[in-house]
């Protein structure tokens, strides 16, 4: 496996400072019994900030174990996650996850669920509005603002649940197949848009996915772990030649196709 060259990373840095993330030999095993098998085996990794890394990997192989691993919900049976030189022992508010399934607070409306990460940072009640606001037009939910999640389309959920990680503003964006549920449509909405809030903020994004295609699109690097138990077999920088603000789209350039039935051959679906 060669080590990436760096991959571009994103324009500019507004709010929150990025960070670097490093996971050094980290092998997890799930379970104390003898028959459990590890869920990842010997993975390095190393995601500087600002970079926009697609994970990608057949179902079971450890894409979301990663991502926790990342996230500071577990530590790793054996080998070490870094984030900016910081032993990861915990969740911090500089790492914002959306889950492979929504997770929103049944009792808040979607304007709560929204704001309530900037809310226990002590922001104005009219920074507060303009900030959902502003997220709730990003992920067109402003028609139901004041519902309540249990009256909710899966798709309309998770749009939530992308906007509420948005919006606390995290230095790293972990995304568990964050669009999996959603329409054809809103998909290619919220990809464009978050390839813009990634080039306008320096987030370092780590995106999990099932589609190599939007792992092309999308990332600045993409990232290919084995099936399970998983490990890293492919770890590149995406680098297509650039449309120049010409509006064109990158998914029409034979490179990307070229790229895309790579990465898919690999893992057995191109
Ligand atoms: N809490 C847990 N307890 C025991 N085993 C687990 C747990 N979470 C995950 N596993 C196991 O670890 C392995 C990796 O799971 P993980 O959820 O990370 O896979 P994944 O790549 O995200 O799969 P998918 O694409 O289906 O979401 C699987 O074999 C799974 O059964
Ligand atoms: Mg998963």
């Amino acid at each position: 496996m060669k080590r990436p060259q760096k991959s571009e990373p994103a324009a500019a840095v507004q709010g929150s400072t990025p960070e670097r993330i490093e996971l050094h030999g980290v092998t997890h095993l799930f379970g104390t019994t003898k028959r459990s098998a590890p869920a990842l085996v010997g993975v390095d990794l190393s995601i500087e900030s600002g970079e926009f890394v697609c994970l990608v990997g057949p179902s079971g192989c450890g894409k979301t174990t990663l991502l926790k691993l990342i996230a500071g919900f577990f530590e790793p049976t054996l080998g070490k996650v870094l984030v900016n030189g910081e032993l990861v022992e915990r969740a911090g508010a500089d790492r914002g996850m959306v889950f492979q399934q929504p997770t929103l607070f049944p009792w808040l409306t979607v304007r709560g669920n929204i704001e309530i990460g900037p809310r226990m940072n002590g922001i104005s009640r009219e920074q507060l509005r303009a900030l959902s606001d502003r997220y709730l037009e990003l992920v067109g939910l402003a028609d139901v603002a004041d519902q309540r999640p249990y009256e909710l389309s899966g798709g309309m959920q998770q749009r939530c649940a992308i906007a509420r990680a948005l919006a606390n503003d995290p230095a790293i964006v972990l995304m568990d197949e964050p669009f999996g549920a959603l329409d054809a449509l809103t998909r290619e909405r919220l990809q464009q848009e978050l390839k813009e809030i990634w080039r306008a903020t320096g987030k370092s994004i780590v995106f999990v996915t099932h589609s190599v295609e939007e792992a092309v699109f999308l990332g600045s690097r993409v990232v290919v772990l084995s099936p399970h138990p998983g490990r890293i077999v492919y770890d590149e920088p995406v680098l297509l030649p650039a449309l120049n603000g010409s509006g064109g789209d990158a998914r029409l350039l034979p490179e990307f196709t070229a790229l895309r039935a790579h990465i898919g051959s690999m893992i057995g679906v191109a």
